[in-house]
């Protein structure tokens, strides 16, 4: 059946192997690029979210997100190991389950990537807005720094922020690995810091009630902390830059999904044991959603010293328990590090939708590249007004929520490839093979639809309403214009401002040796 057509991995591998990146990576640099791309709003500011939807059960959340991450990292690296090439779960889904599902998973990572570049944004004004007022002694607007859905009008520092990180794509700014590592030094000395300070002043009592919204209360939360977890995946889209990526890339993935997971739980014990994390606002059993005008009344009105009212979680804790100086310090760090994490979102959305025009399945004309800048300025800016509407108005929760449908979905299929490919491509070369795949994969599988039902509505309406919009456009365009309906293998011949590969590395990968795509 024609919409079953798949591209054959030999294909693929072909294709990569015209390629002449240079091969500069190794397991560190990897480690480094996945922590770069995990740390980020998720744990500065999402805390507080979690905090509302489970209160100190939100640990427990932090462990079943990093379960079901760990899982997927697991057949990630597996498909990374095997199919060392750009374009991550979209490639893989083209070779495997053929081009509608690729097209549907294609679609799916806008949300993941996009959206969630609109969160960080979003995530990335509370601390903006925290350090104007602690430096300069600058309290901005309320109605200038929340979108409606907290009874604001527009959240500027969000919009800047989304406008400044599309200009440096446009003309070209890529992070440095140098600028990568140093980053990350910045954001995990700041996570250390918290920790070092929060432990000494714990306090079980704050633990009680340790569910205060029932049991099921920990997977919501875990559905949206799952956001902090966020970014691993990118270590695969960096296979073609990676010395021996059979054995580095695996590294790579499930290193800094460890050492990020570690720093999570010890984050999360600081701020329950330190601070208080109870949701507020609780009516029969039921509190307000985060990033509503109700929560913003109840916190208004509630006396409780708790995490969830604060647009910048880490940075107020340490504030409320006497720290007031290094509290600003770490605002000041997530104000410097997470506008990177924003760029390594938009940048991996063009690179998809590099791969997926290359492919034939969006319009060639997106990939133009500008003739001075050499970048794909105008799927950048169609990118950038995207991020900047949704960094506008939208609230981060909601913002991460839509992000993790479409990454759910992501893994959902890459899990289901591999063992698809187990089956189909059994004597295939994989030096990383998944353990107990046959356990792991069906795990992940599970995990993801799990975390998926907790989504809230608003979020899984989005993703449903995104997919259907997703395929009425593939079979009105796509269907008949891809490589594959026309015959051609690459599209070079097509359009010269095409590269072969069509995308450029990840920022953060970009080594003195390399050669731009
Ligand atoms: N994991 C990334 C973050 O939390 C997306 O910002």
């Amino acid at each position: 059946m024609a919409d079953w057509r798949v591209k054959s991995l030999d294909s693929i591998l072909a294709t990569a192997e015209k390629k002449s990146l240079t091969r500069s990576l190794g397991a560190f640099q990897l480690t480094m690029l996945g922590i770069g791309g995990i740390i980020g709003t998720g744990i500065f500011v999402l805390t507080s979210e979690a905090a509302q939807l489970a209160g100190p059960a939100m640990l427990l959340s932090f462990v079943i997100a990093a379960t079901v991450c760990g899982l997927a990292a697991l057949c990630y690296a597996e498909l990374a190991s095997m199919v060392p090439v750009s374009g991550s779960a979209y490639t893989y889904s083209y070779a495997t389950f053929g081009e509608l599902m690729a097209w549907i998973v294609g679609w799916a990572l806008v949300l993941e990537y996009a959206v969630a570049a609109s969160a960080v944004a979003v995530g990335w004004s509370g601390y903006a807005v925290g350090v104007i007022q602690e430096f300069l002694g600058y309290e901005l607007p309320f109605a200038l720094t929340n979108g409606p859905y907290a009874g604001g009008l527009i959240n500027l520092p969000a919009v800047i922020i989304s406008i400044a990180v599309t200009a440096l794509l446009v003309v070209g700014t890529k992070e440095s690995a140098t600028v990568n590592a140093v980053l990350v030094v910045i954001k995990v000395a700041a996570l250390t810091a918290f920790v070092v300070l929060a432990l000494p002043a714990y306090n079980a009592e704050n633990f009680v009630p340790f569910m205060p919204l029932g049991s099921t209360s920990a997977i919501t939360a875990a559905s949206i902390i799952f956001f902090a977890y966020v970014g691993f995946d990118a270590v695969s889209t960096a296979a073609e830059e990676t010395k021996d990526p059979q054995r580095n890339i695996p590294i790579g993935l499930i290193g800094s999904l460890v050492i990020c997971t570690v720093f999570y739980l010890a984050v999360g014990v600081g701020v329950i044991g330190s601070y208080g994390a109870q949701p507020v606002g609780i009516i029969d059993g039921t509190a307000p959603y985060p990033g509503t005008p109700e929560l913003v009344a109840a916190c208004n009105a509630d006396t409780v010293a708790s995490v969830v009212c604060s647009n910048e979680a880490l940075a107020h804790v340490l504030r409320s328990i006497g720290h007031p100086g290094v509290g600003n310090l770490l605002g000041l760090a997530a104000g410097f590090a997470l506008p990177s994490v924003i760029l390594m979102m938009m940048f991996a959305q063009t690179r998809v939708f590099f791969v997926m025009s290359r492919d034939g399945l969006l319009p060639r004309a997106l990939s133009k590249v500008h003739p001075k800048f050499k970048t794909p300025h105008i799927v950048t800016m169609i990118t950038g007004a995207a991020v900047t509407i949704g960094a506008a108005f939208f609230p981060v929760g909601q913002l991460a929520s839509i992000s993790n449908g479409g990454t759910l979905c992501a893994f959902f299929f890459v899990a289901l490839a591999i063992l698809v490919l187990r089956r189909t491509q059994p004597d295939r070369k994989r030096s990383f093979r998944t353990p107990a795949v046959w356990v792991i994969a069906p795990a992940a599988i599970v995990g993801c639809l799990v975390l998926f039902a907790f989504l809230s509505w608003t979020a899984i309406v989005f993703f449903f309403a995104w997919a259907a919009i997703g395929i009425v456009f593939y079979f009105a365009y796509g269907r008949s214009r891809s490589n594959v309906a026309l015959g051609i293998d690459g599209v070079s011949e097509l359009d010269p401002d095409i590269p072969p590969q069509g995308v450029p590395p990840l920022p953060g990968i970009h080594t003195p040796g390399g050669k731009d795509a």
